[in-house]
Formats: structure tokens, sequence, C-alpha cells
């Protein structure tokens, strides 16, 4: 560390950061998890994979301020930032994180890279490894939940709240220091984590969560450092992390710093920012590299920048923060490659649905040439359909694994999938265009459907045949509560569903052609899958 940083270090530890409210250990919840999984009105913004390309003649911005800076967009293409920083919300959700929170990890672990005096391009992987941290969060949201029998999005917003490696002799204290509110849930994950019980559930949890994350951040052509950083976010530097138990250097660095903003930022979010300090000093040494905290010490005293972690537009301010020399653009492949890549992330909040959003993606695809559809139009059609479901990632798997019919409420739950959907797509510029059509499958014809009643043409040909396609791989696929259905039965039903007037007549007879001469669903599952590939 340079004496200068040294100096403004012990300079600002000496100084406390003043309190907006008292310390609130024992406080509930956040209201968006006790209000089930709500989006935050308001709370963000609109936000690309082939080798990088980099923006020539890019005007050099320098600093780490939340003040959102203006920049010219991209000439061609957009910032891959944009598309993923607007996504991470989707991220957040399965998480049980309010929304915003990748977001606000991002621009405090690149505060802290700034101060540590990272490369361009250690700053380039740290900023991706921040957006993209929780990749493989929906890896294992299904065996949390049925671990504990429990809202997965509730478990894992405790765990994060949850020293869960202090001993045997400190255990009873730190549950009282890092448990708010005592609540069952945080003391199923406090006991999961120290190892009373069910170890190795917790060390195949987080591989799961960590290598999955690992694999799509590759999938995306990513720097190497953005998928070891992701690999290694919750390693902890006395060893006793996981999954691998990884030490001290042994730790990438930029792994050090994803484990040590994300964590911060839970606490200033949940409590406030002389909590979120206090954390990080008690588990200086422990959880997170001594140098790092001091980094984080070094800008203790910013009100503006922790101020501005609240602000609405923290998206613009994130975009700011990606190295003007290493911006990364996205062109319509990788856009292709994003849906994708999240699709994979839809997929995995369920066994389920395992392969649900890519089936529906090919299904529709091949229906739709098979009707004459333009190249623009398919493509379009190809990313709303990988995306329809994102909406998903908000939603319990208490509910979505159920093995029975959902009662009124959880129905009511189930149904909020498409309205978060419309959301999140939204946020997207490039893919604002078809957040409607995409949160449109399960609209019906005669507007029976949800969740915005529509009818007749205010359905174009677009959603007319997801909706089709999406119909044709759920009844084909297995669910909690049924087996897969024949093509028989699978065509029969869609067959009734056009004579009632929900779906499109052309839609289900292109989705008919598409297989017309295969054996069985098995085949149509497996042809989507292959071609999904
Ligand atoms: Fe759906
Ligand atoms: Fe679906």
């Amino acid at each position: 560390m340079s004496p200068g940083l040294l100096a403004l270090t012990q300079k600002a530890s000496s100084l406390r950061f003043p309190r907006k409210h008292k310390v609130a250990y024992g406080a509930p919840a956040p209201a968006v998890l006790r209000s089930g999984s709500a989006l935050e009105p308001g709370g963000g913004r609109a936000g690309a994979t082939t080798p990088l390309q980099v923006l020539p003649n890019s005007r050099a911005t320098r600093g780490t301020s939340v003040e959102a800076l203006k920049r010219d967009p991209p000439i061609d293409g957009v910032r891959l930032s944009e598309v993923v920083g607007a996504l991470s919300f989707a991220l957040d959700l399965t998480e049980g994180q309010p929304m915003g929170h990748s977001v606000r990890s991002t621009l405090i672990g690149m505060r802290i890279g700034e101060t540590l005096g990272l490369t361009e391009e250690q700053k380039s992987a740290l900023y991706y490894a921040l957006l993209l941290k929780d990749l493989g969060c929906s890896s294992n949201a299904a065996r949390l939940s049925s671990l504990f029998g429990a809202d997965d999005r509730l478990l894992k917003h405790a765990h994060k709240l949850t020293d869960w490696t202090a001993s045997s002799d400190r255990a009873k204290l730190a549950f009282k220091f890092s448990v708010p509110g005592k609540s069952k849930l945080a003391k199923a994950w406090h006991m999961l984590m120290l190892g009373v019980n069910k170890r190795g559930s917790a060390h195949e949890m987080m591989q799961t969560r960590c290598e999955r994350g690992a694999d799509i951040a590759t999938m995306l052509h990513l720097p190497r450092g953005t998928s070891e950083a992701i690999r290694t976010l919750d390693e902890h530097w006395d060893g006793n992390g996981l999954p691998f138990g990884l030490r001290g250097s042994g730790i990438p660095m930029l792994g050090r710093i994803v484990s040590l903003a994300q964590t911060v930022e839970v606490f200033q979010n949940a409590f406030d920012v002389r909590t979120a300090y206090e954390m990080a000093h008690a588990r200086r040494g422990r959880w997170f590299d001594p140098v790092l905290v001091d980094c984080l010490d070094a800008f203790q005293m910013d009100t503006e920048f922790w101020g501005g972690l609240r602000a609405a537009d923290t998206l613009r301010a994130v975009s700011a923060l990606e190295p003007e020399e290493r911006v990364i653009v996205a062109d319509d492949e990788r856009l292709d490659t994003v849906a994708e890549a999240f699709a994979r992330v839809i997929d995995a909040k369920s066994p389920y649905t395992a392969q649900h959003s890519q089936n529906v993606a090919s299904i529709a695809v091949s229906a739709a040439t098979s009707m004459g559809m333009s190249e623009k139009d398919l493509r379009t059609l190809k990313r709303a359909a990988l995306l329809h479901d994102i909406g998903k990632l908000g939603v319990s798997n208490t509910i979505l694994d159920k093995p029975a019919a959902l009662d009124p409420v959880e129905y009511e739950t189930m149904k909020q999938h498409t309205r978060f959907t419309l959301e999140i797509l939204k946020r997207v510029t490039r893919f604002r265009q078809f957040a409607a059509t995409a949160a449109a499958h399960h609209e019906r014809i005669d507007g029976s459907g949800y969740h915005l009643g529509l009818h007749g043409e205010e359905l174009g040909p677009v959603a007319r045949v997801i909706a089709a396609a999406d119909v044709t791989e759920a009844l084909s696929a297995d669910r909690p509560y049924r087996a897969g259905m024949s093509r028989e039965e699978t065509f029969g039903i869609l067959d009734r569903l056009v004579r009632e007037g929900h779906l499109c007549p052309a839609a289900v007879e292109g989705v008919r052609a598409t297989f017309m001469g295969l054996p069985s669903n098995d085949v149509i599952l497996s042809e989507a899958a292959s071609k999904a590939a």
C-alpha cells in the first residue's frame, strides 16, 4: 500500500461514520422480502459474445464516485455492461436481495479496486465479476428449499447476514451479533454452515453455485479473472470458506474483493454504513483480506459515495465505472449469447424446468420458421422465448417445485412472474422492444390469460407463437405433480385450447407442423434440446 493510501487509511480509521439511525440487529427483514418478491418501483434503470471488442478513442474516466458520469453511447452496438447490469436485477431477486444489490456491490468493489491500485485489465475482470457474481445463484435454490422446506430467497438473505464460520466458543456471541431477529431461517443457515449438521450439503450447494456461475461467465467470453472471482467469492482469508477452503493469497485477489464488497453492501443496505464497517472490521483477517479492509476504510468518510448508493440511478453510475480502454461492446451475436446464458440461469432454478426456456425457444423458432416469419422477427422471437420466464427467478421454489396443485395465494404469487419478466426486460434498452411480448406468454386470445388480460389483436404473431410453444413444452415435460404427457395428449389439449379460443390456431398448427412425423414427445424435447445447445 502506498504511504499516501496508508495515511488516508489511518486517518479514515480514526473517524466514525455518523449513524443514520440506531443499529438494528433485531430489525425485521427488508420490506422486499417481507412482502414476497415485489419489485422496487423505480429502483433502477435499463441497462452484451465473441472475442472482446474494444471501443476506439473512448473518453477516459477515472475514479469511482457514485455520481453518475455522462458518457456517449457506443456508435456500434451497446455496452455489455448496460445489458448485464440491468439483468443483474433478476439475479438479486433469486439471491433474496433487494433489487440493485449487484450494482451497488459493483460500486463498492470497484472503489476498493481503485484504492488498491488494480490494473485496467484487473479492473475489467473485477467489474464483470461484481455485476455477475450471482450467475450461479439459481442452481442451488431448489436444493436449499427442499432441505429446509422454506423459501429459498429468505434463506439466502439470512445467510448473507450470518457469520457462519465463527468457532464454537464464539458461536453464541456471533449468533447474537449477526443473526438479525434470530429468525428460524437464519438459525437454520447458521447451523448448516457451522457444520452442526449437513455440512456436506452446504459444501455441495456452494460448489454447485460457484461452478455454475463461473461456467456461465466463461460462456459469455468474459475475462478468465472474472470466472475465477465468481468461483472463489465464498472463500475466506483464514481458509474456513467454501467450497474449496482456499486460504490467504491462495484465493484470487478479485474473488477476495467480491467477497468483501458483496457483504458490505448487504449490511449497509439492511442496516447502515456504520454497521457494515463494524462487520468488516469484526471479520478482518477471518473472512476478509486485511489489506482490503484497509482499502475499505480509506473511503469510510465519503458520505457522498455512501449516500449515492441509495440513489435511483446506480445503474448509470456503474456503467461509468467500466475501464474505458476495455469497454466490451455487445453486437447482435453477443446479445444472443447473453439471452442464452440467462436462459440457463432461469432453467437452473427448478429441476422440473431444467431445459424449459431453451426448449420453448427452439420449438417457437421452428414453428415460426414453418410459418414464414422474417429473419429479423425470428431473432426477436428467440430472445423473447429464451427470457420469457426470467421473472420466475423471483418466485420461491416452495411454489415452483410444489408437488401438488397451488392454493389460491400461491397461484397469485406464481402469476406475478410475468410482471417481473416485464419489469426486468424493460430495464435493458436492447431488450425493451420485446419485453411486453415475452411477458405476454400467459395471455390468451380470448382475454382469459394474465397478467394484463390482453386479447385478440393486442397479441401479435411472436407472442402467439411463444404462448403455443410454452404450453407445448410445459405439457410434454415432467412436472412436480405429474409426468410429461404423450404427443397425442399434448396436441389433444392444444386443440381444445384452440377450440375454446385461448390459443392462436395458426401458432398451434405451426408447432404441430414442426413435429409432424416425430414418434414421441421425448423426440420433441430432445430435438429442441439439441437445437438449443
Ligand atoms: Fe411462465
Ligand atoms: Fe414458460
